[in-house]
């Protein structure tokens, strides 16, 4: 990979998803087919609604996450900044980009540095899993403290750098480096994927080698086998459009990983307040959001931003409401249907 790119291909990133359409066209997350039972005796007050969770280990007022996007271009040092403050002001956690940018070019790390505007956020960072894979604990340990975060997210995007030209072949090894870094590293480790969700198999992988938390980033919402398909010249897009609906839709992940005792946030492709309760309705703890929380932020910046949260928290409340669920584990418990699509996605892990 030419590293003097990764600036360069990190705005392209951020252009791509603001300017274009970098969704999946067909497949959904399968959250519409989640139906909560309405309950007209709900018995308790709008503001009795308790929305705590924790997020590997950590306590969280609301359980909703800007998930890792960005960091090392020019753009990212405001964005990073503007939700940040959102989430600090909001009780949100926040996530950082890949931080290989910064590892490779140590002046970009002011572009990640968010805790003098966000101090008491659960703060996650990010790197690429074959990074991870060549990395010693020591050099992650440094990309931790260099942005004092509170947990690290090792990104798993085998169908994005298939399809990005310069991007990585061999993923191979990433299982005992995860198992390495879960023993080794002083926060703890997010196995998160970026758009293709995590599988039965591939969460038995991670149960396998220590990993207690996941993100699920389901297939549904942003798909970087699309972005990345966009970056490359229309005479050679013919594999990233056949593969652009690839993945696995992000109800079934969020079922498959609530099966196997894990720390869950659960994303990919939500949108609204409604998507977010039904993803903690199928056992996620925390739900997790990305390309909305962009487009906010580049089209009206923090206060864009800081607006799309607060609706986004009170219907959240209103949805807990109806379904007479006072805090998330009465949701877990409160009845819901599935339909059918998303009965045999879950089917495929029954063992
Ligand atoms: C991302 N995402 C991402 N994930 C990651 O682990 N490291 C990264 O560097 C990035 N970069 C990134 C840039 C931009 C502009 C976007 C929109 C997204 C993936 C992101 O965290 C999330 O998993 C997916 O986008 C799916 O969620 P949404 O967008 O459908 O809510």
């Amino acid at each position: 990979m030419s590293e003097p790119h990764i600036s360069n291909r990190k705005q392209d990133h951020i252009d791509l998803c603001t300017d274009d359409h970098v969704e999946f066209k067909h497949k959904t997350t399968l959250l519409k087919e989640v139906e909560l039972m309405h309950d007209a005796l709900p018995e308790l007050a709008l503001g009795d609604v308790d929305l705590s969770t924790h997020l590997a280990g950590h306590p969280l007022d609301v359980p909703l996450l800007i998930t890792g996007m960005t960091g090392g271009a020019n753009q990212a040092t405001d964005i990073n900044r503007e939700l940040a403050r959102v989430a600090q002001e909001l009780g949100l956690a926040f996530g950082l980009g890949s931080q290989r940018a910064m590892f490779v070019h140590p002046e970009l790390i002011p572009t990640y540095q968010v805790r003098d505007v966000a101090p008491d956020i659960v703060l996650l960072g990010n790197i690429g899993m074959v990074q991870a894979t060549e990395m010693t604990t020591a050099q992650l340990e440094d990309v931790v403290g260099a942005v004092d975060a509170n947990a690290l997210c090792v990104h798993l995007n085998p169908g994005q750098e298939l399809l990005q030209p310069e991007g990585d072949r061999d993923f191979s090894g990433c299982l005992d480096a995860l198992a390495r870094l879960v023993d080794e590293l002083s926060v703890p480790v997010i196995a998160k994927e970026t758009g293709c969700g995590l599988s039965a198999r591939t969460l038995d992988k991670l149960v396998s080698a220590g990993v207690e938390h996941v993100d699920t980033s389901g297939a549904g919402g942003t798909t970087w086998i699309g972005v990345e398909t966009l970056r490359t010249p229309a005479a050679e897009r013919s594999l990233g459009e056949m593969l652009w609906e690839w993945g696995v839709p992000t109800a079934a992940s969020i079922g498959y990983a609530s099966r196997r005792n894990l720390g869950i946030i659960g994303s990919g492709g939500l949108r609204n307040g409604y998507d977010a309760v039904r993803a903690l309705a199928m056992g996620a703890h925390v739900a997790g959001m990305a390309l909305p929380w962009l487009k906010a932020a580049h089209e009206g910046g923090a206060e864009q931003a800081l607006a799309y949260g607060q609706g986004l928290i009170s219907s959240m409340r209103t949805i807990m409401t109806l379904t007479g669920s006072r805090d998330i584990n009465a949701l877990q418990r409160a009845p819901r249907m599935h339909g059918p699509n998303l009965e045999r996605w879950l089917k495929l892990d029954d063992h």
